[in-house]
């Protein structure tokens, strides 16, 4: 790892300390008499030939895991996106789930007042929109200067704005107090940049967020993973037991809102929907082919339950394991990668993932390839446990009073040779019905 990216981290946790005097603990400072809701980030731009049918698959699993609503990441050059939008709001009011737009300010800018209003005026009192307050959400990546005022006024229906702010310390600007609240997309350890920090995550930023927004609306963001491959983009961050981590962080802090990064953003590997095949490949499919997450959501559903309940733990009510990791050890040198590897990777732990959900204490036990079994008592509720990656197949026990309750081998063999680096995780589960 770079000495540089701690020093940088250090230098920004040494400003940061002197904004408040003191470390901060995660008070829960959120307002706990408003109805809490988990929306997903949903990528449009490569859902260009969907179908009404297409959407409502995802839109029932995203339901069936407790999910309110997607944000539809829309691009401003996509030809289809009016298109797309239409089908999605039909289908959302067809299921009774819900959507709103967030406007990818990578495409739109500041001079799009006009063609935002119009969206807004076309869809905030749609059946489909997803209200807050009484007021349609809509929200933003990056965006950070727009003034809603003049959207707010050329629209008939109440709006909520929570743009994302890249820095917490904007919500004072003259811009965000147009808005409503703010949404951080700070949902990796990073120093608020793209920089690889040291794991694991922490609330810095979601306490800076509280700070700053003084009270207005703030809205979390939660991922599970973060690795991307491309030429313009290649690197990882470390994210090894944040499936859970940033959940229990959730269930004290109690934001008002969370927003699950992402549904189906293949690219950066934190995608929790199913594989679909009616989405156009942006060159992901090298790394998120077979790589399924879908195990994620039967974690993520009972602490989105907590979440909103307000509950500290989630409960559990059956017996089920999901395990996450990598195809290759970290050092394994791919043969037909011009790329490189990641940057990143050496701050990662060669190590297999396991979340247990248990109704009661049980014991765990991980044959990972040919390393010897490792058994680790394990509480009841949901804990992420981890032994040392071996190469070849994972096998996976669950006993409890000496009865074998759980087993199975995970999906993928790890191995120790690769054509291209992946990063990306195989999600899996074991339970009865499994
Ligand atoms: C919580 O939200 C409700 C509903 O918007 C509002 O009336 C109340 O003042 C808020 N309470 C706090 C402590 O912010
Ligand atoms: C996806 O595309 C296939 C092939 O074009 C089509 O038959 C199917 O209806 C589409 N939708 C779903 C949900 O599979
Ligand atoms: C793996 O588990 C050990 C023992 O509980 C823990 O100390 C370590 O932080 C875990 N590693 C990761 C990357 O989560």
């Amino acid at each position: 790892m770079g000495w540089k990216l701690l020093l940088t981290f250090v230098v920004t946790l040494t400003s940061m300390l002197s904004v408040f005097g003191a470390p901060s603990t995660s008070l829960g400072l959120g307002n706990q008499s408003t109805e809490k809701y988990v929306f997903a980030h949903f990528m449009v731009g490569i859902v260009g030939n969907y179908e009404l049918e297409d959407w409502k698959v995802d839109m029932a699993a995203a339901q069936s895991t407790g999910i309110d609503a997607f944000a539809l990441n829309c691009a401003s050059i996509d030809t289809y996106t009016p298109t797309q939008l239409a089908l999605a709001y039909k289908a959302a009011a067809e299921i009774g789930f819900k959507v709103f737009i967030s406007f990818d300010f990578a495409y739109w800018n500041n001079g799009d007042t006009a063609k935002i209003t119009a969206y807004m005026q076309q869809y905030a009192a749609h059946p489909a929109q997803m209200q807050y307050k009484g007021a349609a959400v809509v929200s933003t990546f990056v965006g950070d200067s727009f003034n809603w005022d003049p959207v707010r006024k050329g629209t008939s229906h109440p709006i909520y704005a929570l743009p994302n702010l890249q820095d917490p310390a904007e919500a004072t600007t003259i811009a965000s107090k147009s808005a409503d609240g703010a949404f951080s997309w700070l949902a990796w350890p990073t120093d608020g940049g793209n920089s690889i920090i040291p794991g694991p995550m922490t609330t810095i930023w979601d306490d800076r967020f509280f700070h700053f927004l003084e009270g207005r609306t703030y809205m979390a963001s939660v991922s599970p993973w973060f690795s991307t491959h491309f030429n313009t983009k290649n690197w990882v961050f470390i994210c090894e037991n944040l499936p859970t981590l940033r959940w229990e962080q959730m269930l004290s802090l109690k934001p008002d809102l969370v927003e699950i990064i992402s549904w189906n953003d293949y690219g950066e590997s934190h995608y929790i929907g199913p594989s679909e095949p009616n989405h156009s490949d942006d060159g992901s499919s090298q790394w998120a082919t077979n790589m399924p997450h879908d195990a994620w959501r039967e974690l993520y559903k009972p602490y989105i339950a907590a979440y909103k309940s307000g509950a500290s733990a989630p409960t559990v009510e059956e017996d089920k394991l999901v395990y996450w990791y990598r195809p290759t050890p970290k050092g394994v040198v791919c043969t037909g990668d011009s790329l490189g590897a990641p940057n990143g990777i050496s701050m990662l732990s060669d190590s297999i993932f396991v979340a247990t959900m248990l109704t009661s204490p049980a014991t765990l036990t991980v044959q990972s390839g040919n390393n010897s079994p490792v058994s680790i008592n394990v509480p009841a509720g949901i804990t992420t446990s981890n032994v040392t990656m071996g190469v070849g197949d994972q096998r996976f026990t669950l006993t409890r009073g000496g009865q074998t309750i759980l087993s199975g081998r995970g999906g993928l063999t790890v191995q120790d040779h690769c054509t291209h680096y992946n990063f990306n995780v195989y999600v899996g589960l074991i339970s009865q019905s499994s």
